[in-house]
């Protein structure tokens, strides 16, 4: 049966686009270790993290690099998605450091060299301690800081990268960072939520800018994250909180980078071009309705039981994100990120075979999609949920740092491979 789907996911995929390309994702700080950036310093204030945990050495893949592209080149992907550790690369405002430049050179020549395509994110949710304690992406002003560092990383790096990411999940980074507070700096402010999510759209029409500048011939597109939301019963204030929901994290982003326009304010002013692609990210669907015993419940659920994170699994609605992101924004797009956080590997095969055959589906409805990334390629620091959802289709052992690969791995190696072949 497994083998049956795959082969007809693989038959459809070559006829679709000869070119699809199958990778995995991860972030520099969920996996690298040792980094020294906003989240070190959120991680070690008590009750921030699950179980305290801290992501410390997390995956040693700073030190394994090496090791974990060989596994994923053996069992056949043909592109992996990385970020660049910012506060490696500018310790401090005005110091560059040649050692972090010289590794990350080292990492994307690896790459190169086992054939994986590299899909290059710029930010991935961790900023400098120097660039936070100037407030961040609170302040327009501190935008000079990152184009310094995005025409850097252009200089120096630009040639080995093969996409560039811009920002990851400009959204959720301001959501979760400063409307919720559950992830760093932690705070809880609706007007720092609206500055900061200007401000990440300006910083990606301005490194867009700068990656067509330098890096002419390079591929440039954001990240971002799109949820499916049903209201949770037939009433009109469930279905009104619903759209609200919906207009917030789907619709008014999307409209922002297809208008040119940051998403909230009333500037007129085109601030850039949207790039040459979009990623998706696609994870879940949110239930959403009022009810007692609290002012509003966020109910997520789905037709499955949950994840580790709490999240419902929804196959479907990854067709339904990309047809609609396709339809506002009419850009090519990638899967950057599709995953699912269990220990039953059995049911992250079925989630990933069903996944496939979703984004199929938008694809034979006409949406340009040209690769699908699973996250994660190890499983590793999943931010304020600490160490204990299992995402990875290759396992760590935190104490060893040894890896083992899970069938789950086996199987979308092996489609990737024959799709390369
Ligand atoms: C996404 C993040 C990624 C990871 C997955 C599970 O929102 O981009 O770093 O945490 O969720």
């Amino acid at each position: 049966m497994i083998e049956e789907r795959s082969q007809s996911i693989i038959n459809q995929l070559k006829q679709l686009y000869p070119d699809f390309i199958i990778g995995t994702a991860a972030s520099a700080h969920q996996v690298e270790g040792n980094n020294e950036n906003d989240w070190t310093l959120f991680e070690n204030k008590i009750g921030t993290i699950k179980n305290n945990d801290k992501s410390g050495k997390a995956c040693n893949h700073y030190e394994l690099y090496k090791d974990d592209f060989r596994d994923l080149s053996e069992l056949g992907f043909s592109a992996h998605r990385l970020s660049i550790e910012w506060s490696r690369i500018f310790p401090k405002i005005d110091v560059i450091s040649q050692s972090a430049i010289e590794h990350y050179r080292q990492v994307l020549s690896e790459l190169k060299r086992l054939g994986l395509q590299s899909f290059v994110t710029l930010h991935h949710f961790t900023s400098p301690i120097w660039f936070m304690e100037l407030g961040g992406f609170e302040k327009t002003k501190n935008l000079i800081h990152w184009k310094k560092f995005v025409e850097l990383i252009c200089q120096e790096l630009g040639n080995l990268i093969d996409v560039f990411n811009t920002i990851n999940e400009p959204f959720v980074y301001a959501s979760t960072g400063y409307l919720n507070g559950i992830h760093s700096p932690g705070k809880k402010s609706l007007i720092k939520y609206f500055y900061v999510s200007n401000n990440l759209m300006r910083a990606h029409f301005q490194a867009v800018e700068i990656i067509r500048k330098i890096c002419k011939d390079k591929p440039v597109g954001l990240v971002k994250n799109l949820a499916v939301f049903k209201n949770r019963r037939r009433n009109p204030i469930d279905w009104i909180i619903t759209k609200i929901f919906d207009l917030g994290y789907n619709k008014i982003p999307l409209n922002s980078l297809k208008r040119k326009k940051i998403p909230f304010g009333f500037s007129r002013i085109k601030e850039g071009d949207m790039g040459d692609f979009l990623g998706i990210n696609y994870y879940l669907i949110m239930e959403i309705g009022l009810g007692l015993p609290y002012f509003m419940n966020f109910f997520i659920s789905g037709d499955s039981n949950l994840t580790q994170m709490g999240w419902g699994v929804y196959p479907y609605g990854l067709a339904e994100v990309l047809l609609r992101a396709y339809k506002i924004t009419s850009l090519p797009l990638y899967v950057t990120e599709n995953g699912i956080a269990t220990e039953d590997d059995k049911w992250r095969i079925e989630f990933i075979l069903d996944h496939l055959d979703s984004m199929i589906n938008a694809m034979n409805n006409k949406v340009d999609v040209r690769g699908y990334f699973y996250w994660s390629n190890i499983d590793n620091f999943e931010w304020s949920e600490g160490f204990k959802p299992k995402f990875g289709i290759i396992e760590v052992d935190y104490s060893t740092f040894s890896r083992t690969t899970k069938e789950s791995g086996k199987l979308l190696g092996s489609i990737a491979k024959f799709l390369r072949s």
